[in-house]
């Protein structure tokens, strides 16, 4: 039996590029690995099994642990079947990758418990069959994402001198019609920021001021629920040194700096968790 823990991920910084041929777009983000997790548990099992704490009705054939174990059992031919049970506390939908991270954690899992002989190039090149966000989770550090989501570059940071708080409204986001809204066409171009002068900078406040550091897709999601723009201007009245949107939304994220008192991070994290029971005090993962 293995149990595992599945992070989630915040995006500082998202920008959608142009649209490419096969229908997706490519992106530039920032991707860090967050100290919110699922739990996650692997057994032997003639069959593919999943089941988890969330009593939503769906097939189990829909869920990401099932599809990554199918996935790689057709991969590489295996016969062997894995129970898996996911106890679910990070919010689906949100802009965290959840699903994604739960199925790229399937896969380490299975490599293991299964005892197969496969790549990382292999693995990536199921994962990304998965999802976009999926091949970030098989390293599961912090990354400069490119491409379609495939396209990673590991990001040297040796540390992130920041509190991140999170604020999930539970308002659900359809990705699809998220990119479709902004509406890119194959030839659009953008700026893109400079990451490394993050790590020369230190600080996200200079770095995010140089860059305009944004997240393209807010400016769609706030024309449809303000309330997710007053919780980005809460977070900095709050005393966060920089706010934006995860992902295609809609959890937003406050940075409060490690140097800053902690009681202004306490006084956000009571004001919010009032309101919104999905709010949380994480970390970066750096390792
Ligand atoms: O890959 P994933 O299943 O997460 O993507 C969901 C949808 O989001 C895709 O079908 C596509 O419409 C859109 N998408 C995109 N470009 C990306 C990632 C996702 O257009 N890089």
């Amino acid at each position: 039996m293995l149990e595992i823990r599945s992070n989630a991920k915040i995006n500082l910084g998202l920008k959608v590029l142009n649209k490419r041929k096969d229908g997706y777009h490519n992106l530039h983000s920032l991707f860090l690995p967050i100290t919110l997790f699922d739990r996650l548990e692997f057994r032997h099992n003639d069959e593919i099994t999943v089941t988890t704490t969330i009593d939503d009705f769906v097939p189990q054939e829909l869920n990401l642990c099932y599809k990554a174990a199918k996935a790689l059992q057709r991969f590489t031919g295996t016969n062997q079947g894995v129970y898996i049970h996911c106890e679910k506390v990070i919010p689906m939908g949100a802009g965290l990758g959840g699903g994604s991270a739960n199925a790229g954690t399937t896969l380490l899992a299975l490599k293991t418990l299964w005892n197969i002989d496969i790549s990382m190039k292999e693995l990536l090149s199921i994962a990304v069959t998965l999802g976009s966000d999926v091949p970030f989770f098989l390293h599961n550090t912090p990354t400069i994402v490119g491409g379609k989501g495939d396209e990673l570059t590991v990001f040297p940071m040796k540390e992130f001198p920041y509190s991140i708080l999170l604020v999930n409204p539970g308002i659900h986001s359809p990705t699809v019609s998220a990119f479709k809204s902004l509406g890119r066409t194959e030839r659009f171009s953008a700026d893109i920021p400079d990451y490394n002068d993050f790590l020369h900078y230190g600080s996200f406040e200079l770095f995010s001021s140089k860059y305009s550091l944004e997240n393209d897709f807010e400016p769609i999601l706030f024309a449809e629920f303000p309330i997710l723009e007053e919780i980005k201007k809460k977070l900095r009245s709050f005393g966060a040194n920089f706010s934006i949107m995860s992902g295609s939304g809609s959890t937003m994220l406050g940075l409060f700096s490690n140097n800053n008192d902690s009681e202004l991070l306490q006084s956000a994290y009571q004001y919010f968790r009032d309101i919104y029971p999905s709010t949380y005090i994480v970390h970066c993962i750096l390792t």
